[in-house]
């Protein structure tokens, strides 16, 4: 190839970086990009970037008094969330994707795909996005750089990541970055694929414009990459929040905990401890993702590898939520959110009266009473962490911060109690492991169908869910102070369908019973399934409006339900046939065998 042509081929480069750059190369030989545009990260660039995409009608200025520097973005109506049944992990052998997976053979992907890339971006720019996923300098952090023909893309980037400049000066010439490749395509879901290349440290996705099929380091990068690097290099990239709880005393300690998708992680990552703990704070180091690893301590220490909330808007109020409201409040994308006639934003669930008229995330004109949702129901806000009044002054440090409890929590209407500790790693990566959750979709007042989604990490694994388990026993070894681990259900439901525990700031009760367990402060009552908190000396319940049955309900262990729950997890440990681990199948028997049948 001529070297003028590699030039136009790599745009301005603002590297040396001889990997990087023909990497870039090959790939706009690929999908030949009119031009090619390196983010700096700057603030001059999201100022150019912005104007351009409300020039182009991929941004929607909203009313800058009320939302100063916030937009609103909608996206085609068939492209709205994660696409679990496109997204596929290829590796040589199907064996190593697992049963939870869908699998494609490396070459078989990359040729259907080279075929899709082919001229792609033609017409369009390509910008190339170098990021860093962790604290700039951190040990823990990972370099990708992500190639996408969407400035809707380039701009949710930068906030969501360290991006730009700072990237590629921690790259300098290291070929040890992550090589993302994106492409908004014709959006047309028979041509949208989310590939991931463990082996190649590579991810190629094509159709969709909608965050976690596009913003690459998030769940792409931070989760489904991060995990198989994970077990390849004895660390752990986990759906977990990151908290850190300050006592009146002064005393902090660092929890991180693993919900399912929209079971309460930014909210309890956020938390306002009610009014009977005047004194006591809540501080977010994140509240999505967790990187894990051993310190020269013997302890777990994490970061957050993100810079930004991308969180979901329906249901977030000055109530349930005010941090999350205070977040959002200037600088922010919202994506699929509807639009008030005054240009400020809407969802269900937001405070005060319903408006009587909106335009709803589709564009089109609605009216209060409408049967139709005005927001989608999966609406998001992409909002900077450092708007976040309770951000945590270690958010940023390279080291994160160590871990003193791991909590696993689903969404039950029955059976898991509101808070157990297990006996040990073992039994903790058992409760984890057999964690499930329900369906919401309980219009008919039936109970929810009960999914298997352990450690929150169903969608996310990156390589078999056996070996993943099994990584996750084996890093007790690396630990020699290793963090508590809890269970824990704010969803157990009365006899009307009724959340029993009242919840958000409420949960507080619960980490502070978390908090004296882990430096060895309260008794416990043992049971079949694990410690509970003792009828005195418990949960403190002090200002609680909840009576005393539903005290009892909300943390009762029925036989007869955990007889059907141990019988339900059945079909999970077969699907792992010969890699569901050893010491979890047993754990099973002992609790089988201790309940008798
Ligand atoms: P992703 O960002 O998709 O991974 O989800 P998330 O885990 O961050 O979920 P989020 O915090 O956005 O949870 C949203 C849903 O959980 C909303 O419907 C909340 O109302 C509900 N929720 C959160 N905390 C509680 C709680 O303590 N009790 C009850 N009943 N609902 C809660
Ligand atoms: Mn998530
Ligand atoms: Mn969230």
């Amino acid at each position: 190839m001529a070297s003028t042509q590699t030039a136009s081929l790599q745009g301005n480069a603002p590297t040396k970086n001889a990997e990087l750059l023909a990497w870039v190369a090959k790939m706009a030989q690929m999908t030949q990009p009119d031009s090619i545009v390196w983010c700096d990260g700057s603030e001059e660039e999201k100022k150019r970037f912005t104007e351009l995409a409300v020039k182009e009608g991929i941004l929607i200025p909203l009313n800058q008094q009320k939302r100063p520097g916030c937009y609103l973005h909608r996206s085609n109506p068939n492209d709205v969330a994660r696409v679990e049944h496109l997204t596929f992990i290829c590796t040589t052998n199907k064996e190593d994707a697992g049963p939870t997976n869908n699998w494609m053979e490396p070459e078989a992907a990359y040729t259907k795909l080279t075929h899709l890339f082919t001229g792609a971006m033609k017409g369009r720019t390509m910008y190339v996005v170098p990021y860093v996923m962790g604290p700039l300098g951190s040990p823990f952090a990972k370099i990708g750089v992500e190639l996408t023909d969407s400035v809707y893309v380039a701009l949710n980037m930068r906030i969501m990541t360290r991006m730009g400049k700072a990237a590629l000066d921690m790259l300098g010439d290291s070929n040890d970055f992550n090589r993302g490749l994106h492409s908004t395509g014709d959006l047309n879901p028979d041509r949208r694929f989310i590939c991931h290349f463990p082996q190649d440290n590579t991810i190629w996705s094509i159709g969709s414009g909608y965050g976690g099929n596009v913003l690459l380091g998030k769940k792409c990068l931070a989760l489904r990459i991060g995990s198989y690097l994970g077990e390849q290099e004895g660390w752990l990239a986990e759906h977990m929040l990151i908290l850190g709880v300050t006592s009146p005393k002064g005393e902090t300690t660092y929890v991180a905990a693993a919900f399912p998708s929209a079971c309460g992680k930014t909210n309890f990552a956020m938390m306002i401890p009610p009014k009977e703990y005047a004194g006591w704070k809540i501080e977010t180091v994140g509240d999505d993702i967790a990187w894990m690893r051993t310190g020269p301590d013997g302890r777990l220490w994490a970061i957050n590898p993100e810079a930004g909330y991308f969180g979901v808007a329906p249901g977030t109020n000055s109530k349930s939520n005010p941090n999350a409201m205070a977040c959002v409040a200037k600088d922010t994308i919202f994506t699929n959110v509807a639009m008030t006639a005054d240009g400020d934003v809407w969802w269900e669930g937001m405070d005060g009266e319903v408006p009587e008229e909106l335009t709803d995330w589709q564009g089109r004109p609605w009216k209060k009473g409408s049967t139709e949702k005005a927001a989608h129901p999966n609406s998001r806000f992409t909002a900077p962490a450092s708007n976040n009044p309770v951000l945590s002054p270690k958010a940023n440090d390279p080291m994160g911060v160590p871990i003193s409890a791991l909590i696993f929590g689903g969404r039950r209407s029955n059976t898991v109690p509101l808070v157990i500790q297990a006996f040990n790693w073992t039994h903790g990566v058992f409760l984890g492991a057999t964690m499930g959750s329900e369906t919401t979709a309980a219009a008919t007042g039936k109970v929810g169908v009960v999914r298997r989604d352990p450690m929150a990490m169903l969608p996310f694994c990156g390589y078999h869910m056996g070996d993943y388990l099994q990584h996750w026993l084996d890093m007790q070894k690396n630990i020699a102070h290793p963090p508590k681990i809890f269970q824990v259900n704010w969803f157990r439901q009365d006899k009307n369908g009724k959340f029993i525990w009242p919840g958000f700031g409420d949960n507080m009760r619960v980490l502070e019973w978390i908090v004296n367990r882990v430096h060895g402060r309260v008794p416990t009552e043992e049971t079949l399934l694990g410690w509970v908190p003792r009828a005195d000396q418990g949960l403190n319940l002090k200002g609680l409006d909840l009576s005393p049955e539903a005290v009892a309900e909300v943390t009762s262990i029925k036989e007869d339900e955990w007889k059907t729950e141990l019988k339900s997890q059945e079909p999970f440990f077969e699907s792992l046939g010969l890699k569901a681990p050893e010491a979890l199948t047993l754990q099973r028997k002992l609790l089988i065998s201790r309940l008798g049948s």
